[in-house]
């Protein structure tokens, strides 16, 4: 997944440092999405009178500017700084029309280099320049026939065949196209990866693609955003915005020259959302927020009762289904990642896993898409795959408007508020809740946030027990029942940040194989709060401690005693909730602790190494 960003300004005057500074700023709002390479695309100084390129065209403007770099988006800017100096670019020069175009990547075909970086071109006089997000998967076929053509190639990626010919292209992509035969116009096009075009009312345009809209939302020019759906190109122009719609299944063919008329959409969203406030990280102030983001997850959609106590749980948009959703056969819960952790509770479906064996779902099926962004590709695909076998759609998400809440026949948004670390805190706990089976939990689920805010207390014995374990090489964490999603999570947040490595195992598997790495050194997190697993769960422990393991047990309050007597084992004692609720508590010092051993570790905490906050290719 890549951030692909643009902005055109028509009949409004910007000098060039304006518009330079306004495409990094986009893309600085994008660096969640890649942060390997980026780039952007200005125009160069106009010049009197044809231009001539090796190919013999004439341009009617001059090749525009490439700027490209390797590594974060501000190396990109202090290398445009420099090189502007050097070939004296003068950045105070006015333009009353440009289109620029940016890109942040996240590397997947060609390492990150300079080369590598987008925007691609079609070569020599960078006659068309294109940024994308997405992954061309017949691009070598492509190539294959360019190369028989004479066409020269100078990148590993698969987006440089795009420039050269964008035609034929198989998979999923983002593009936006700028060329010096149409100065000042834009094209832009999308199939399976997400499109957004801002729509500022002085008369700019501005495209922003992303997957989140998050960027979109905060962004202080506009709210009002044109959502573009798959199969569709947008042509900007003068001022106005056409967009076609291609037909898929008729070879790509445009079947209606006319614009396709749409409304615009407002995007809500506080800016105090994307600042980091007082804490110095994203992933800290997400982690702090969640009795917060769990209070907005279950407003308006418990029904009191007497004495602050809930008498019913209402799903206003599920409520036409429900007759569907009763009748069904199954219900299959489908996510990635954080949410399929999350939709343990519930027996899911790891999306890859389901479109790689084309597993059964029929028209009785109720799936249910569990989705923090709305956007990841795999899990996109596999509710096409579920609307096409005639399966009812729900969506689980945390972004209004996102692919997958549109494409789903109902659904539940989550409320949780944006997420900008890469790793997911807060969204994990509102899907839990949200999963939930209902009428045990009602009246626990009032308390929850207070729970959570007490539990968030002992993010200083976190600190601690984190810089106790810093110099590890890996962690095992043992969970069972509810909390075997408990023990998955906590692994996949100290790998994925703290680039230690670390397994959540189901306990009841421990004696067959992970006992053998049990010794003295390897520390090793057991999850024994009270549930209908505790006696099985004081036995691990039991069994651990024979073998001389190094035991950090979290346990109910006033159970310390109890689960260790001979005060061997390091404690985490975390307040008692209903069973299924309790994973929501036993998480925070958990994501706490991986927080502080990343910062321990001298790792990046909210852009983690290789990863990326959306991940829309497949
Ligand atoms: C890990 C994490 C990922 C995502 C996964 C699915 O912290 O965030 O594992 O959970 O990529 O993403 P969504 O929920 O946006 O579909």
């Amino acid at each position: 997944m890549c951030g692909i960003f643009a902005y055109l300004n028509f009949n409004a005057t910007h000098e060039r440092r304006h518009i330079v500074e306004l495409l990094f700023n986009g893309l600085r709002r994008l660096e969640h999405r890649g942060y390997d390479c980026a780039g952007i695309s200005i125009d160069a100084d106009p010049c009197r009178g044809p231009l001539r390129v090796s190919s013999g065209a004439v341009l009617p403007s001059p090749p525009p500017l490439v700027f490209r770099q390797e590594g974060k988006i501000e190396n990109l800017v202090s290398s445009f700084y420099h090189e502007a100096v050097v070939a004296e670019l003068d950045l105070e020069l006015s333009f009353t029309s440009h289109a620029g175009i940016a890109h942040t990547r996240w590397a997947t075909h060609g390492e990150p280099s300079p080369i590598n970086s987008h925007p691609q071109t079609s070569g020599e006089g960078n006659e068309f320049l294109v940024v994308h997000n997405g992954i061309v998967t017949n691009y070598m076929d492509l190539k294959e026939t360019l190369l028989k053509y004479g066409f020269h190639f100078e990148s590993d990626t698969d987006t440089e065949v795009i420039p050269k010919l964008a035609l034929q292209l198989e998979g999923a992509y983002a593009l936006i196209f700028k060329s010096p035969y149409y100065p000042n116009e834009l094209v832009a096009c999308k199939r399976g990866s997400p499109l957004l075009l801002g729509v500022k009312e002085t008369g700019d345009m501005r495209t922003d693609i992303n997957v989140e809209m998050m960027p979109t939302r905060s962004w202080k020019h506009t709210r009002k955003v044109l959502v573009i759906e798959d199969n569709e190109v947008v042509h900007m122009k003068d001022g106005a915005v056409h967009v076609f719609k291609f037909d898929s299944d008729k070879s790509r063919q445009l079947l209606r020259p006319a614009s396709v008329q749409r409304g615009l959409s407002t995007l809500e969203m506080e800016v105090e959302q994307i600042r980091k406030g007082n804490f110095e990280h994203f992933m800290q102030k997400k982690i702090q927020e969640q009795p917060d983001s769990l209070t907005m997850t279950m407003s308006d959609r418990l029904i009191r009762g007497g004495e602050q106590k809930a008498k019913g749980i209402l799903l206003g948009r599920l409520k036409d289904h429900l007759k569907t959703i009763r009748r069904s056969r199954r219900i299959l819960f489908i996510g990635c990642g954080t949410s399929y952790n999350a939709a343990l509770a519930a027996r899911p479906v790891i999306a890859s896993d389901l479109l790689d064996r084309q597993g059964p779902i029929y028209r009785e099926d109720t799936a249910i898409f569990v989705s923090q962004s709305g956007e990841t590709a795999d899990t996109l695909q596999a509710l096409e795959y579920a609307k096409s076998n005639g399966a009812l759609c729900v969506a689980i998400t945390n972004t209004v408007c996102s692919a997958i809440a549109r494409g789903t026949h109902c659904g539940i948004h989550l409320n949780a508020g944006c997420e900008i670390g890469v790793a997911s805190t807060k969204a994990y706990t509102s899907q839990n809740a949200v999963i939930q089976r209902r009428n045990a939990i009602m009246d626990d689920l009032y308390d929850l946030p207070s729970k959570v805010r007490d539990v968030l207390k002992l993010d200083k014995d976190m600190k601690e027990l984190a810089a106790l374990l810093m110099d590890e090489q890996s962690l095992l964490v043992f969970g069972r029942g509810y909390n075997y999603a408990t023990a998955l999570e906590c692994a996949l947040k100290v790998k994925e940040v703290s680039l230690m490595h670390a397994e959540g195992i189901v306990a009841g598997e421990m004696k067959h194989g992970p006992l053998a790495l049990v010794d003295e050194t390897l520390p090793i997190i057991v999850i024994a709060t009270r549930d209908a697993s505790l006696n099985k769960q004081q036995s691990v422990i039991q069994q651990l401690k024979t073998r001389k393991g190094r035991l950090i047990d979290m346990c109910t309050e006033g159970d310390a005693e109890f689960m260790c007597p001979d005060r061997t084992c390091r404690i985490i004692e975390v307040p008692k909730v209903q069973d299924c609720l309790q994973p929501i508590i036993n998480i925070v010092p958990l994501q706490l602790l991986a927080y502080h051993l990343t910062v321990f570790r001298g790792f990046n905490v909210d852009q983690p190494r290789n990863l990326a906050k959306s991940v829309t290719t497949q």
